[in-house]
C-alpha cells in the first residue's frame, strides 16, 4: 500500500477537478482563470453549494446575516482562547456552532472564520472586536472587521481573489477529513471542525507563515541561492514548493501572483519585498530541479499567499485561518455531497503487529 493513499480514488465529486499533469483546476465546470476573473467569493459559494443546500435568493445578504449571527459567539473568546495561536482559537470558537444540515448552520460555518479570526486578532491586540456589516461583500467585511475601516477596493479585491482561488481543490487532506466525518452523518459543524484541524498542519494549510520566515531568513535577493542551498543540505523542505498532485506549476500560484502584482502596483507591497520573493522563487526552483531531478517540485499556492496576506495586514500566524475562510465553502459543499450521496467511509488497514502466541 502507499501510506499517503496517492492513486486511491475515495470519492466521486462534481465539485472540482485538479489536473496535476497539466496544472489546471476546474471548479464545477469553470476554470480557475475564468473564476478569478468573473466571480466574487459569494458567487463561488453559490456555484459549489447549488443543489446541495437550499440556497436563498440573495446569498450575499444571507451570508451577511450569518456573519452577524456568528458574531454573538465572540463573547466566548475568553483570555485563554485569545492566548491560543489564532487557528486554535478559531477552532475553539467554531466548536460552539451547532451541527445541522440546513442552510442557516451552513452559512454560519462559512461566515465563522472571517468573523472569529478578525475578532481574535483584535482582542489579542487589546482592541474591541468590530461587528460585521451585513451589507458589505464578505471579503470587504472581513478586512473591515480586522482593521476597523473599510479597505480600499484593491485590498478588498485581492482578498476576494484569494478566497475564490482557494475555495475548493479536490480531495485534499482537509476536504477528505470533512467527507469522512460527513459520511457518518455527524453534521456539518463536525465535518468542518475536522477539516480545520487537518488544514492546520504545515504540510497542508500551515505553510504560508513559514514562507515569510524563509524570506526573512534569506534577507536579500543575492543571498537566496546560498541560503536555500544550506536549508536543503540540512534536509529541510522549502515552504511553498511541491505538491502531491501537481507535477507542473500550481495554477493557483499564478492567480495569486497576479493579485500580488496588482497590490504592488497600488503601493500596498514594497517593490523590494516582491523582488526578494521573486528571487527566492527562482533560486528555489533552480535548486529543487538540481537536487530532485526525478521529482518535479514547483511553486504551490502557499508561496504568493504569504505575500498577499502579509500585504493585507494579517499576521503570519493567522494565515491558516484566512485559508480556512476560503476553503470552508468547499468543505461545506463536499460534506453535503458526501452526506447526500455517499456511504460511510470505512477503509481497511493491514495488521503488521505481533500475533498472540499459539501454544504448541
Ligand atoms: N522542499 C524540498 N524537498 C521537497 C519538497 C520541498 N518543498 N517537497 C517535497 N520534497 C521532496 C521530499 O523530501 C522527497 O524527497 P526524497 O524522495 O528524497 O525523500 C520528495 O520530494 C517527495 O516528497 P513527498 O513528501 O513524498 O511528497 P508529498 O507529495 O508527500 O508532499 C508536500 C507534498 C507535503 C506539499 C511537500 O511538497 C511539502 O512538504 N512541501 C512544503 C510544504 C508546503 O508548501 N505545503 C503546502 C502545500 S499546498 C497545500 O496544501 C495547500
Amino acid at each position: 500500500m502507499k501510506s499517503g493513499l496517492e492513486d486511491v480514488v475515495a470519492a466521486e465529486t462534481v465539485l472540482s477537478d485538479v489536473d496535476g499533469a497539466n496544472g489546471r483546476l476546474i471548479v464545477r465546470g469553470v476554470s480557475l482563470d475564468e473564476l478569478v476573473a468573473t466571480s466574487r467569493y459569494e458567487d463561488v459559494l453559490h456555484l459549489l453549494c447549488d443543489g446541495f443546500l437550499p440556497l436563498p435568493d440573495d446569498l450575499p445578504a444571507a451570508l451577511g446575516a450569518a456573519r452577524q449571527a456568528v458574531f454573538a459567539h465572540v463573547v466566548a473568546a475568553d483570555a485563554a482562547i485569545v492566548a491560543l495561536p489564532p487557528v486554535e482559537g478559531l477552532r475553539a470558537l467554531m466548536a460552539r456552532l451547532a451541527d445541522g444540515d440546513d442552510i442557516d448552520p451552513a452559512l454560519q460555518l462559512v461566515a465563522a472564520p472571517a468573523v472569529f479570526t478578525s475578532a481574535l486578532l483584535r482582542l489579542r491586540g487589546g482592541m474591541e472586536p468590530v461587528a460585521p456589516d451585513p451589507a458589505l461583500p464578505h471579503a470587504t467585511d472581513f478586512l473591515r472587521m480586522l482593521g476597523g475601516t473599510v479597505p480600499s477596493p484593491q485590498q478588498a479585491a485581492a482578498l476576494d481573489r484569494y478566497l475564490v482561488t482557494v475555495a475548493d481543490h479536490g480531495l485534499n487532506a482537509s476536504t477528505f477529513a470533512a467527507r469522512v466525518v460527513a459520511s457518518t452523518q455527524a453534521g456539518l459543524a463536525s465535518a468542518v471542525l475536522a477539516a480545520l484541524s487537518a488544514l492546520k498542519g504545515p504540510l497542508h494549510g500551515g505553510a504560508p507563515g513559514p514562507v515569510l520566515d524563509m524570506l526573512d531568513g534569506v534577507g536579500k535577493p543575492a543571498d537566496a541561492p546560498a541560503w536555500l542551498d544550506n536549508a536543503l543540505a540540512r534536509g529541510e523542505r522549502l515552504m511553498g514548493f511541491g505538491h502531491r498532485i501537481y507535477r507542473v506549476r500550481d495554477p493557483r500560484a499564478d492567480a495569486l501572483k497576479g493579485a500580488v502584482r496588482l497590490l504592488a502596483a497600488s503601493g500596498a507591497i514594497e517593490p523590494q519585498r516582491l523582488a526578494l520573493a521573486e528571487a527566492v522563487e527562482q533560486a528555489a526552483l533552480y535548486l529543487l530541479r538540481q537536487k530532485k531531478p526525478d521529482r518535479p517540485l514547483e511553486t504551490n499556492v502557499e508561496f504568493y499567499t504569504a505575500l498577499l496576506l502579509e500585504a493585507l495586514g494579517f499576521p503570519r500566524d493567522a494565515f491558516t485561518c484566512v485559508f480556512a475562510a476560503g476553503r470552508v465553502g468547499g468543505w461545506v459543499a463536499h460534506a453535503r455531497e458526501q452526506a447526500l450521496g455517499g456511504r460511510l467511509i470505512r477503509p481497511m488497514s493491514v495488521y503488521v503487529g505481533p500475533r498472540p502466541q499459539v501454544a504448541a
